[in-house]
């Protein structure tokens, strides 16, 4: 009887492959053609190229975001740039006040930031006065 069960694993095997092959988030199977989903382009040539290979690029765009002025923001700028700039708050899109919580203490329990709670309770108050679709301005 035991010699049995490979063979139904094998069919259960090949049943599995005959179901519809699509899987969940693949949008689109096959080749890509102009237009579709997910092309990658080619790079445009490089057109300032010098014979020796050498050229010059413009300066990175460095940008210091200013966050919005409120109680709370010199708590951010101390506690929430030791480990990355303040761009990570406001490159985020407007997010709702329960995942600014949440934002807040995954910093302190995952990534160990060094909060003590009261700060930790006034950052999240910041945030959520004025980086939520509700508080957000332009
Ligand atoms: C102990 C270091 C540390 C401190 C302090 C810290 N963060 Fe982070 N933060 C991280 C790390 C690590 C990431 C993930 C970086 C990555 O994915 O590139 C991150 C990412 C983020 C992101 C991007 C979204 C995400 O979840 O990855 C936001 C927003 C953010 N931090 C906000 C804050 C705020 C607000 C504070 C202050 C309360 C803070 N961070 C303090 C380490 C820290």
């Amino acid at each position: 009887m035991k010699r049995y069960y490979w063979m139904l694993l094998v069919l259960l095997g090949v049943w599995v492959l005959a179901q519809d092959s699509s899987l969940p988030g693949v949008k689109e199977a096959g080749s890509y053609t102009q237009g579709s989903l997910g092309q990658v382009l080619q790079p445009l040539p490089v057109t300032n190229a010098q014979p020796d290979g050498v050229y010059g690029v413009g300066a990175w765009p460095l940008y210091t975001p200013e966050l919005a002025d409120g109680p709370g923001k010199e708590l951010v700028m101390g506690y929430c740039q030791v480990c990355h700039s303040a761009t990570y708050i406001t490159m985020q899109p407007p997010l709702p006040a329960a995942t600014w919580e949440a934002e807040v203490q995954k910093m302190i329990k995952t990534f160990g930031a060094q909060i003590p709670d009261e700060a930790a309770k006034q950052i999240t108050a910041y945030l959520q006065a004025h980086y939520t679709p509700e508080t957000r301005k332009p």
